[in-house]
């Protein structure tokens, strides 16, 4: 009955071409490859040799004692069950890193060395004096989590963080035996430990300052000292005249040094990943940047419409709650690839002559597309982040390129042979909300320059009409924007472009003493 259902309604939406295309219809593969299972089951095995390697080689060469195994066999359970529930997290909602195998092998080599941590500091604490001891406090974790926070995402820095603390309450708990009662207890270690954790990633939202990890570091520290101190009063262990414990201090040097080796680590860390961090984006939107530079001498008329862009994009993006710096970069470098051939873009012509009035309509739509692929090259050569040069390389998804065509179609007539598809850029569409906010900018900024009155209902109109043409041409459908936000970003660049236009409104007098306009040709 629900399966003969499920294929009607199938049917259906075959026969509505509303059937999930492209990245869509990744999403709805199985949420868990047999490859990210075996990766899974590696990490598995690989972090119970860290947490009992010695069990494990007894188990292996088959001398283990009925408890050894048992040990074994519980250590196994929960350290698959963690991985198991951490893989179907993240593969439900975090599925980009998940399909990336690079990435998940970081994220699972970094896990590890997270444990191998807090196991070291827990085989050192065994020579310390007893007072001394609680070393585990020291484990970097919340260091992976602002890590996590920075290359992947919050999501999965909290994910990471929760599985790690569990993780190094496990070591704690399977050493604490051996270790008799001066080891410590392991919910006081999960607490401390993923309450430091849990702040990184969200501090680490945005960093605008390198400073601002020292601060994060020591909040964190001064966070992990109060629960610390909260779990010493329950238990009624505080003295007045006894020295305060040690692990407060070990605690507070865990969030000091942690802020410490990321503010020195991130340049690389930005180096390695390729990551956008803001930090970057912030050096990237400098004027004084060679690329801007250039633009801006070779075509200034593309570096003023970049910058119109930027202004909508950035307010688009924070309508929606997207990243609105890298937005912003993404913008004001989406068209760096006119550099090469600025003669052949309407904005920069003047009045001089029009390279396209001798080219044929079909040369001139290959010239025109080529300054995406010009503008990724040369983002790639400024190695720029991936995450704008992929705004350059998406801006204009598959658009048509509207003018050409219609020329060609005009001149050919009859005769016409040439497929409309060689009149539309190569694409990609956009595939991040950044990308297509870039996109839906760009195409308004430069439709807007036609409006003869730019008052707020003909821009209304305007902006409504090109952000539908998109949605209907397809050019949105792998860039996971909802209607609403669709809406919102409407609504953002409509206010934005109506305060860019409120100076050059048309009065009575301003319009008598105005030059007659020439008429122009959109060009994004
Ligand atoms: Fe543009
Ligand atoms: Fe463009």
């Amino acid at each position: 009955m629900g399966r003969g259902r499920t294929h009607r309604r199938r049917l259906s939406l075959d026969r509505l071409g509303a059937v999930p295309r492209g990245r869509l219809r990744g999403a709805l593969r199985p949420a868990v490859t047999l490859a990210e299972g075996l990766l899974g089951a590696a990490f598995v095995v690989a972090m119970v040799a860290v947490l009992d390697h010695t069990t494990l080689a007894q188990a292996v060469r088959g001398r283990a004692s009925g408890e050894a195994l048992q040990r074994l066999v519980g250590t196994l359970a929960v350290v698959g069950g963690l991985t198991a529930l951490g893989l179907a997290y993240l593969a439900r909602f975090q599925r980009r890193l998940v399909s990336t195998r690079r990435q998940l092998l970081v994220f699972g080599v970094c896990c590890l060395a997270c444990v191998v941590a807090a196991k070291a500091l827990l085989a050192l604490d065994a020579r310390l004096r007893p007072e001394w001891r609680s070393l585990v406090y020291l484990t970097p974790l919340s260091a992976f989590a602002v890590f996590f926070a920075v290359i992947y995402g919050q999501r999965e820095a909290i994910a990471a963080g929760l599985i790690l603390a569990m993780l190094v309450g496990l070591a704690v708990y399977a050493t604490g035996p051996r270790a008799g009662a001066a080891a410590p207890e392991p919910l006081p270690v999960i607490a401390v430990l993923l309450s430091g954790a849990l702040f990184g990633a969200l501090a680490s939202r945005t960093i605008r300052k390198r400073t601002k990890l020292l601060k994060i570091g020591l909040l964190a520290g001064l966070l992990h000292v109060g629960l610390l101190l909260s779990f010493h009063l329950l238990r009624g262990r505080l003295r007045l005249d006894q020295a305060p414990p040690f692990d407060l201090l070990w605690g507070l040097g865990n969030g000091v040094g942690v802020g410490m080796i990321m503010t020195i680590l991130l340049p690389l860390i930005e180096l390695v990943f390729d990551v956008a961090t803001d930090i970057r984006l912030l050096e990237l939107t400098d004027q004084d940047q060679p690329l801007l530079r250039s633009l801006v001498t070779l075509a200034p008329s593309t570096d003023n419409h970049s910058r119109r862009v930027a202004r909508l994009a950035e307010a688009a993006a924070e309508a929606i709650g997207a990243n609105s710096l890298l937005a912003l970069v993404g913008a004001y470098y989406h068209d760096i690839g006119k550099m090469t051939k600025p003669e052949c873009y309407i904005e920069n012509q003047m009045d001089g002559e029009n390279p396209h009035d001798r080219l044929r309509p079909s040369m001139s739509a290959l010239v025109i597309a080529s300054h995406v692929k010009d503008g990724v090259e040369l983002a790639v050569e400024a190695r720029l982040p991936h995450a704008v040069t992929d705004i350059i390389e998406q801006h204009h998804g598959t658009s048509s390129i509207e003018y050409f065509l219609d020329r060609y179609l005009k001149q050919a007539g009859d005769k016409a042979t040439l497929d409309t598809a060689f009149f539309r850029y190569p694409g990609p569409k956009p595939a991040t909300k950044e990308a297509a906010i870039v996109m839906i900018a760009d195409a308004i900024e430069a439709a807007s320059r036609t409006l003869d009155q730019p008052v707020p209902s003909r821009i209304e109109a305007l902006v409504k009409r090109i952000t539908a043409s998109k949605l209907l041409d397809g050019q949105l459908e792998d860039c996971r924007l909802t209607l609403s936000e669709v809406r919102l970003i409407e609504q953002a660049i409509f206010r934005v472009l109506c305060a860019m236009y409120h100076a050059r409104i048309e009065y009575p007098t301003s319009r008598l003493e105005r030059p007659a306009r020439p008429s122009s040709r959109r060009t994004t």
